[in-house]
């Protein structure tokens, strides 16, 4: 069997994700395994015709894809999103449809979910037979057990192809929003104030209804937005992955990205992400500007601000691109409002925006943080114990800010409840007061919140 591994490391061969390639290459001499390194060589791919026809030959002649890639800020690296636009772009699709895929990925376990689900989707809009995900915490190569599980993947994968067996596709065709979007005259704008309003969008004029949603809210906002397009900032280069700034958020460009981001970005109280749909998701470019952030390691961002996703295409029916920004959100503790050009009429879409703008300043003047959600408690604990454990001498920089924010809050460091717990389940050893505890535990559960309720 032939099978193509489609590299999504910027890494290119030195790459945590090519070690476990290389493990499978090595317990399955009878296949073939041809590695095309997509995200490292993307440059190249992009502007030398005869190389992107080259890999496209390759695909042709596979029996399996193997989309194999590192988790990059929720997904995969922008150089690899920007290799799966060229394929649609160029209208390769052919040369993918009816070959069997699946995907492989390393990673801390962040999100890890949604990358697959983007590469699922993917695959099915090109045709593809999707087998399935693995997706490996980036250590677990060193486990033996996690090795045999490994390869029983690849052993129920491969035989999936060669018994070519039947696949079904688990995502629908995007249908894309009818709507010519013309803004309409009347408008309420909203006073920000003394409010900074950030209108960040990578508008490159392809999209119509993104340029006109832009124009209505920055009207909306009584004209008083900054609108910084991305396409406008010096960006050298997409994240390299290379972690230098993991020491002191020193990122290894000189460009002006973290100025950027820094001195226009975070000042903001009300930030809007304006972008069109591409693929599943937005834009490489909006993806090179999540990747670009992680100079910031895994301390919070841009967070506690108000945030609205401006949105021209079918987000509604892209599962993976909502729960990702979503989460990232989630994650700053930002309050995020979404509005899409899916609407019935130009004047609702108006009307819907408008009502952005003003919740957003309203959320912004009293200060509104929502409580965090599952992403953001299940994040902080893998981020907490990852950069308290392994990866603490490379990722000084969080070390310092977790340490310094008290982030560091394991249960083992709270006495209170360490004490209750070793007399509680000691006492409970006792029939009689197990029938307490155990008899009563609705009240038990609300007792503590009696004085709140009586004295706040
Ligand atoms: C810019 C950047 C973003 C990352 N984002 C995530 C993430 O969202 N979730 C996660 O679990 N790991 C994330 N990681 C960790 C990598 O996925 C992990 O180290 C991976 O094994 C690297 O594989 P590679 O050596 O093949 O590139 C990120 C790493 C970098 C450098």
């Amino acid at each position: 069997m032939k099978i193509v591994v489609l590299n999504g490391s910027p890494k290119g061969d030195i790459s945590v994700t090519m070690q476990y390639v290389a493990y499978l290459k090595k317990k399955f001499p009878e296949h073939s395994f041809e590695t095309v390194n997509v995200a490292h060589e993307i440059e190249k791919i992009e502007k030398d015709s005869v190389c992107f026809a080259a890999i496209l030959d390759r695909i042709r002649s596979a029996d399996l894809v193997l989309w194999a890639f590192p988790l990059y800020y929720l997904l995969v690296c922008a150089q690899y999103k920007r290799f799966i636009e060229l394929v649609f772009e160029r209208g390769a699709q052919d040369a993918f449809a009816g070959k069997y895929a699946a995907s492989l990925s390393t990673s801390i376990h962040y999100a890890d979910m949604i990358a697959h689900d983007y590469i699922h989707a993917v695959s099915d809009d090109l045709g593809m037979k999707y087998l399935g995900a693995y997706s490996a915490e980036m250590h677990d190569l060193l486990d033996a057990g996690e090795r045999e599980r490994l390869v029983t993947f690849a052993a129920l994968t491969f035989a999936g192809v060669e018994k070519m067996i039947p696949v079904q596709r688990e995502t629908s065709p995007l249908v894309p929003p009818s709507l010519a979007y013309v803004p309409g005259n009347g408008q309420a704008a909203v006073q920000p104030g003394k409010k900074k309003v950030v209108i960040l969008t990578d508008d490159d004029g392809s999209s119509n209804n993104l340029t006109a949603m832009v124009a209505r809210l920055t009207a909306a906002f009584s004209a008083k937005a900054e609108v910084i397009n991305l396409h406008d900032i010096d960006i050298k280069g997409p994240c390299l992955g290379c972690c230098r700034c993991a020491y002191d958020n020193t990122c290894v460009y000189t460009d002006g990205y973290v100025d950027f981001y820094r001195d226009r970005l975070a000042t903001a109280d009300i930030l809007i992400f304006a972008g069109a749909v591409r693929d599943r998701y937005l834009s490489s470019k909006w993806k090179q500007f999540f990747d670009r952030s992680f100079f910031k390691g895994h301390t919070p961002g841009l967070g506690g601000k108000q945030i609205g996703f401006a949105i021209a295409g079918s987000l509604n029916q892209i599962p993976c691109l909502k729960e990702a920004l979503v989460m990232w959100a989630d994650s700053g503790r930002c309050t995020a409002r979404f509005v899409t050009d899916e609407a019935a009429t130009s004047g609702e879409l108006d009307a819907l925006l408008d009502a952005m703008a003003g919740r957003l300043v309203q959320g912004a003047e009293v200060g509104y943080t929502p409580p965090h959600l599952f992403y953001a408690v299940g994040g902080h604990k893998i981020f907490r114990d990852n950069i308290y454990g392994g990866m603490r001498f490379v990722f000084q920089a969080d070390y310092r800010y977790y340490r310094e924010h008290k982030m560091f809050d394991f249960p083992q460091s709270d006495l209170k409840t360490r004490l209750t717990n070793a007399v509680m389940m000691l006492l409970t050893k006792s029939k009689t007061v197990r029938e307490k505890v155990y008899g009563d535990s609705r009240h038990h559960m609300i007792a503590p919140f009696a004085p709140v309720l009586r004295d706040d």
